[in-house]
């Protein structure tokens, strides 16, 4: 309806420069042809059905011909688009479209089956046929490519597929699935729809079986259960003369676009899926992993592999060299093995060995004729495998070490004296290797997928019983109470007091290891399985900026969690000491420190973690004064939904963020504001809320913005050795933390990127701007 009259004012601007008429309707008997009349406009010329120009041919399909530059939204047969240019698109009284070629059989773009009236291209851009009472028999809209529009609806069982690439529409190798258990989740094709192949998931799963994604004209996408809304994905801000497009692009993500309908607009993304170019899975191809280089990613090869098709990213790498396996023992071939740093891969191991270092790792990796790589993590794990790896990445905040095995290469001087002969045996070499490659990923594949459909249900039994890996394959120890009540001296030492949780000091008695004993206190809502899955979750992050989870007690209404001591205690017994000034730079530093921390448990680590209660309280100080995240990972276990009904908020007064109030559901976002607020304690050295203070002094986030609107900066300012550019960016970035719209908030990868002073930082609009305009 509001959209009607920018229709309107379109299709004037179009009805002077369209060759085609707008068609109400298409009669049984009509045709197309790419060279005269090529494509049906809807009523007001926004949209168009026809044949498009694609590569060296024409394509069928739906596009936007309101707008200058070409957007498809729905391609005909889209693993076998191209059509000469004598095809004939034909619309029969039989209910079939179909498109005629000299010397082919025809291809049925659309078979009804029944006869149909006529056919009408909408508006709305849904291409449809109706019959003889005027219902609808077919419609574009049920059959989505890659794309949906407004009005359109990705249902319950559901799932689209992206292009292969921007010039070839075919079925790409990344779907969005709408599942039956309400969850709306990504993974690459051909995977089982278990979690551990998932790169995004709407955590909305237990929600009914007929949840379905729908994308309104306003630019609202949300899920919607049949009777209400349970989940905004992305609200859209009011916008005149706009259209609105979701599409799951070639590199795997899902984003939602609007553009304007001025010739001279362009599309902007709106919302996305993910803003981590690396997370979806398998966009590397097998043994090659994903790089981030600023903004665009990268795919290399693990070492002694290369490109297979340097050209295309995804089809990943193969060995260079050859690699002899059990079989060839006897040729007395010598292997060696080289790490690849920082890697993370999928775990796919035939046998996992606890408690090793690195070069016991390489040994039993060099030992075992099976092995092929060791994936060797710091709590001690080594995890043998054979190749390929799958949705390898690499990022600095992983320490994981991918250890390869490869034959030692002929010393470099012989090289040159075999030349030719040996470019030959390679090539052989290469042709083996590569079969054998394919022969292993083939079996491996349907291994996998065997052992995953025994092993694991649906998505959403791994989130309700994720109990089917022992939890010591995450290296946490499982404690006794006994020994707990020992360790801490029958609970005497308090380090400190919270409101569901108490926390004692304690010594191991086996390597009299000092150790942070916390034990919860309250009611928890979920089970013994609950508190197992989250156990697993913690216990598989791995960062340098986090506290480390040791192991846990379970026993009866004993829930208790042992974690590494922290010798210089929290942020806040040294940020709100008056005597430990702390300089500039170590300021810098922590805030640098807390939010890698918080950018791993938002987007680095295999489960997504919400911490829902950062502050300088749960921010300890390890010797170097290197800040550690704790209590992350706790707030599943403290209340029953993460995202949705909230029976008490978990976060700490003044920490926040708005929407916990509000009962909207609660993102990653949630924490970038509570970093928001600590960020603005840590460069102002003071607490967020102090009524010791003048009254206008006392809110701080308050008083930064006044004082940044003012340009009187300086009055925050209590160090002399402060920069005054450098201060004022911080506040920027704390006041872009702390706004009350979450998606005017940046991401954690963002808000580091400005930290890091690589990215230009806009002034931030008042912190309350948005609700104030509403
Ligand atoms: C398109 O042109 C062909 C021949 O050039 C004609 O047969 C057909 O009816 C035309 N279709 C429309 C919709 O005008
Ligand atoms: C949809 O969700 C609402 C709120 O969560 C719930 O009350 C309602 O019963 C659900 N409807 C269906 C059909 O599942
Ligand atoms: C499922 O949801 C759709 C809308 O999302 C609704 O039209 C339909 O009636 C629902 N079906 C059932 C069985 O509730
Ligand atoms: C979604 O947004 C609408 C309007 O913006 C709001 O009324 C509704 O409560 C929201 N639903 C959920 C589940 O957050
Ligand atoms: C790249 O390789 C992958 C895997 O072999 C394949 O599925 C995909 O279609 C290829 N992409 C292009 C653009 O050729
Ligand atoms: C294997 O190599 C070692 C030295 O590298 C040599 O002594 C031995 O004879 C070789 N064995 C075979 C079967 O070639």
């Amino acid at each position: 309806m509001a959209a009607f009259p920018s229709f309107l004012i379109l299709s004037a601007l179009m009805a002077s420069s369209a060759q085609q008429q707008g068609y109400y309707s298409i009669t049984p008997g009509t045709s197309l042809n790419p060279r005269t009349n090529s494509s049906w406009l809807s009523p007001f010329g926004l949209y168009a059905f026809g044949f498009y120009k694609l590569n060296n041919g024409y394509a069928v399909g739906i596009f936007l011909a309101g707008i200058p530059e070409k957007t498809v939204v729905w391609t005909a047969n889209r693993d076998d688009p191209l059509f000469p240019s004598t095809a004939v698109l034909l619309l029969t009284s039989d209910g079939r479209l179909i498109l005629q070629q000299k010397d082919r059989e025809d291809i049925n773009i659309v078979n009804w089956g029944q006869s149909v009236a006529s056919a009408s291209m909408l508006d709305s851009g849904n291409f449809v046929l109706y019959d003889s009472s005027r219902r609808i028999a077919w419609q574009s809209f049920d059959h989505p490519t890659d794309t949906l529009l407004p009005k359109q609806r990705l249902s319950a069982g559901e799932e689209i597929f992206s292009s292969v690439s921007d010039t070839n529409p075919a079925r790409g190798i990344f779907r969005l699935k709408m599942q039956g258990d309400g969850n709306l989740v990504q993974y690459p094709v051909e995977t089982p729809d278990t979690a551990p192949y998932s790169y995004y998931a709407s955590g909305t799963n237990g929600r009914g079986d007929n949840v379905s994604l729908n994308l309104d004209i306003n630019g609202n996408l949300y899920l919607f259960n049949g009777s209400s809304v349970i989940s905004n994905l992305s609200t859209g801000l009011y916008r005149t003369r706009t259209i609105y497009r979701m599409r799951i692009d070639v590199d795997g993500i899902v984003r939602l676009y609007y553009r304007s309908l001025d010739p001279q607009g362009k599309w902007t993304k709106q919302w996305s899926t993910t803003d981590d170019k690396c997370a979806p899975k398998g966009l590397c191809g097998l043994n090659g992993f994903c790089i981030l280089m600023d903004e665009d990613v990268k795919c290399q090869c693990l070492p002694g592999f290369d490109h297979v098709n340097p050209s295309n990213r995804s089809s990943g790498c193969q060995r260079s060299l050859s690699m002899e396996g059990c079989e060839a023992k006897d040729q007395n071939v010598s292997y060696e093995i080289i790490p690849m740093d920082n890697t993370k891969w999928e775990d796919d191991n035939y046998a996992v060995l606890g408690g090793m270092t690195n070069d016991d790792c390489k040994k039993a990796c060099l030992d075992d004729c099976n092995c092929e790589v060791a994936l060797f993590s710091q709590s001690g794990n080594c995890r043998k495998q054979r190749l390929p790896l799958r949705y390898g990445r690499r990022s600095l905040s992983d320490s994981d070490v991918a250890l390869v095995k490869v034959s030692k290469t002929t010393p470099s001087s012989t090289q040159g004296v075999l030349g030719n002969s040996v470019k030959k045996i390679r090539l052989d070499i290469l042709i083996v290797s590569i079969s054998l490659v394919a022969l292993a990923a083939l079996i491996l594949a349907f291994t996998g997928i065997y052992v995953h459909r025994n092993y694991v249900g649906r998505y959403k039994k791994i989130s309700k019983f994720g109990n089917v890996e022992l939890i010591e394959d995450v290296g946490l120890r499982e404690f006794t109470y006994e020994e707990l009540v020992q360790a801490t001296n029958e609970f005497k030492e308090v380090l400190g007091r919270g409101a569901s949780a108490t926390v004692y000091k304690g010594i191991l008695s086996n390597n009299e290891n000092v150790v942070v004993v916390k034990r919860l206190e309250k009611e928890l809502e979920e089970g013994e399985k609950e508190f197992q899955t989250e156990m697993k979750v913690i216990g598989k992050t791995y960062h340098r900026n986090l506290v480390r989870l040791l192991g846990y007690c379970l026993e009866g209404s004993k829930w208790i969690l042992v974690y590494e001591y922290m010798k210089n205690g929290t942020l806040a017994d040294i940020l709100f000491n008056p005597e430990n000034r702390l300089y500039w730079e170590e300021r810098i530093r922590i805030a640098l420190d807390i939010a890698r921390g918080i950018l791993y448990l938002h987007e680095e680590c295999e489960t997504q973690i919400i911490h829902c209660d950062i502050k300088p309280q749960n921010i300890l100080m390890d010797e170097h004064r290197c800040a550690k995240i704790s209590d992350f990972g706790l707030a599943k276990l403290l209340k029953k939904d993460q995202t949705n009904t909230y029976t008490q908020i978990r976060g700490t007064r003044g920490y926040v963020a708005p929407e916990w109030h509000k009962k909207l559901p609660v993102t990653v976002k949630a924490d970038v504001y509570s970093f928001g607020i600590v960020l603005l304690e840590i460069i102002c050295g003071r607490k967020s809320v102090d009524w010791s203070l003048p009254e206008d002094e006392a809110i701080l986030d308050e008083w930064v913005y006044k004082c940044l609107q003012e340009g009187e900066t300086s009055k925050l300012v209590r160090d002399e050795d402060v920069d005054k550019r450098k201060f004022e960016r911080m506040i920027k970035i704390g006041i872009w933390c702390i706004q009350d719209e979450p998606s005017l908030r940046p991401s954690m990868k963002k808000v580091l990127l400005m930290l890091e002073e690589t990215v230009d930082i806009p002034v931030p609009p008042s912190p309350t701007s948005f609700l104030s305009t509403i």
